[in-house]
């Protein structure tokens, strides 16, 4: 079953019936507004058309058993209109990571953000970028008419890292590690995740997610607190602290709380959490 997702699509084109996939997703706000169509979700052929915030669409997709092979997205109209956030952030993509096969294709323009978007697109995959002579290339032009990605929009293959777990020694009584992977694949087996994420256009909607807690608007000894005080056993971070974490690790050294037991801090960027690997030096194996 090869599926196809396309965040912020726009309109439906006649195009998209000639793509060689089992399934294609299109993910639009412009599907729930007035009267141009039937209904917030509807079906032509295998296209199927998403009226819904694509952050939002990441629990209809699920439910829908989508694992993605590839992965679209180009202008989400940030600029001229339509668009709140950046649909290849390090936000939305580690969101939708838990949605990506091992192995798939990712076509996007990192042009179009003009370093005015956080878009990094390192991630704990392996990036080939695919030329148009290759037989698994789709032109993004197919998806996206503007000129501006002449040159600029690219075909990615994605192959899943291996995963790096970092184990570090600091506290009898704690389990730490660093895990290069998304917070988000983790969900089930977190009793807490702990993100940290700015505002980038995103509002509140990870803060309605149950076991969520958002460290900008708390901190470190609350949490402590918490933990202790409802035994949370096992609990998640993304990375926090704009990458000072002295007094964090201060912290964990000196807790004698039971709870947490354990404390998993998760990256997607390769260099995260190098003051923690530094400082415990030695103490670390993988
Ligand atoms: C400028 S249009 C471009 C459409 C298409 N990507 C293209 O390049 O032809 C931007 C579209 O992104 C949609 N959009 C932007 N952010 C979105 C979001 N977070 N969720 C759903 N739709 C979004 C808007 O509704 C709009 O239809």
């Amino acid at each position: 079953m090869k599926t196809l997702v396309y965040f912020a699509s726009g309109p439906i084109r006649e195009e998209y019936k000639e793509l060689y996939f089992d399934r294609i997703y299109l993910i639009d706000n412009c599907f729930k507004y007035g009267n141009r169509y039937p209904k917030q979700i509807f079906k032509i052929d295998n296209i199927t058309c998403v009226g819904m915030d694509c952050l939002e669409s990441i629990a209809f997709l699920k439910k829908e058993n989508v694992q993605i092979d590839c992965f679209v997205s180009l202008n989400e109209g940030l600029y001229e209109g339509g668009g709140s956030y950046a649909i290849n952030s390090d936000m939305f993509l580690g969101y939708a990571m838990p949605l990506f096969k091992e192995q798939y294709i990712h076509i996007m323009n990192k042009n179009y953000y003009h370093n005015m978007y956080h878009v990094s697109m390192d991630l704990p995959y392996d990036i080939e970028e695919i030329k148009e002579d290759d037989y698994r290339y789709l032109s993004p032009f197919i998806f996206s008419k503007n000129n501006y990605h002449r040159g600029h929009a690219k075909v990615f293959q994605m192959r899943k890292l291996a995963m790096i777990k970092t184990q570090i020694i600091i506290n009898p009584h704690l389990k730490l590690q660093i895990i290069h992977d998304s917070i988000w694949n983790y969900y089930e087996e977190l009793d807490a995740l702990i993100i940290s994420f700015s505002d980038q256009g995103q509002r509140d909607f990870f803060d309605k997610i149950p076991k969520v807690i958002n460290l900008l608007r708390t901190n470190i000894d609350e949490i402590f607190e918490f933990c202790q005080n409802n035994k949370v056993r096992r609990i998640g971070f993304t990375p926090f602290g704009r990458g000072k974490y002295i007094s964090f690790l201060e912290k964990l050294k000196n807790l004698k709380n039971e709870y947490p037991k354990e404390i998993l801090l998760f990256h997607l960027n390769k260099n995260d959490y190098k003051e923690i690997k530094k400082y415990a030096g030695n103490s670390t194996y993988t």
